[in-house]
């Protein structure tokens, strides 16, 4: 990769020539059908990086934060109890993100440079028996430490609970990086970006949605407009976008892909 910065950090990351290039290209007509040949094919081939085969993607202007911002607002009312573990800067972020959406989140406090308690999380969620927690929220990799939870084992611990609750999981730095298992793992919404395993500019949020996940917005009140999952998916669903989609990512995307 020539034309490099010495850029040793975990992202945004070099970019190869190769998507660079990808991504040079000309403003599109984004109602034109060259559009939707290259958009339609990009939602779908996203499916393989998260291993699921019936997770919606669904894709938006913004990066990783904006992400998780869509799924907590499409999902969740406000009082809604969410159960997070803090071991980390992107961990308390997020929870911080909930707690100014109105959210009552239910933290469990542990040093960082820990991954997340699956013991701690299921002692929790048996202690819930009136199922007040409506989602377990777990930063895959901890990019400011480094550290990888095991999601499979905070899966196993809501089963061995019994417990409803959604999985939302962070994969911003992990996607495209390391192992991940959308349907083996029975994730509820996975959100990563596409500056750091997809290797692109920054600026798309990228998310995979179970059948569960898409159900809890009939009844989900958190206000929501540009991060609208329905807007989404409807204009997806004919080849386009509800406002203007970053058609210099979308091509960046299907380059990756490959
Ligand atoms: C694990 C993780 N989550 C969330 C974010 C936030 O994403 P963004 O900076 O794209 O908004 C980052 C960014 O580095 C991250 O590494």
């Amino acid at each position: 990769m020539p034309n490099q910065n010495p850029l040793f950090i975990p992202g945004p990351t070099n970019i190869p020539d190769r998507l660079r290039h990808a991504m040079n290209v000309q403003t599109q007509d984004h109602r034109a059908p060259d559009f939707v040949k290259t958009f339609a094919p990009v939602l779908e081939k996203t499916k393989t990086v998260f291993a699921t085969r019936d997770g919606q993607i669904i894709t938006f202007p913004a990066s990783g934060t904006g992400g998780w911002e869509a799924c907590i607002t499409n999902t969740l009312s406000p009082g809604d109890t969410v159960l997070v573990a803090r071991y980390g800067m992107f961990s308390h972020r997020w929870i911080d993100m909930c707690q100014r959406h109105g959210l009552d989140v239910q933290i469990i406090e542990c040093p960082w440079g820990s991954g997340a308690p699956a013991d701690k999380f299921e002692e929790a969620l048996k202690a819930d028996t009136d199922h007040k927690i409506k989602a377990v929220l777990v930063t895959h990799n901890e990019t400011a430490t480094g550290v990888k939870s095991d999601i499979a084992a905070v899966r196993g611990a809501m089963d061995a609970a019994s417990h409803p609750a959604m999985l939302f999981v962070d994969c911003v730095s992990s996607l495209g990086s390391m192992e991940f298992q959308f349907d083996n793992w029975g994730v509820d919404i996975a959100v990563s970006g596409s500056q750091k395993g997809f290797m692109l500019a920054t600026g798309m949020a990228i998310l995979c949605v179970s059948p569960k996940a898409l159900a809890a917005i009939e009844t989900a009140t958190l206000p929501r407009t540009f991060f609208d999952f329905r807007d989404m998916m409807k204009a997806n669903a004919s080849g386009g976008f509800p406002y203007t989609p970053p058609l210099n990512l979308i091509y960046g995307m299907a380059e990756a892909l490959k």
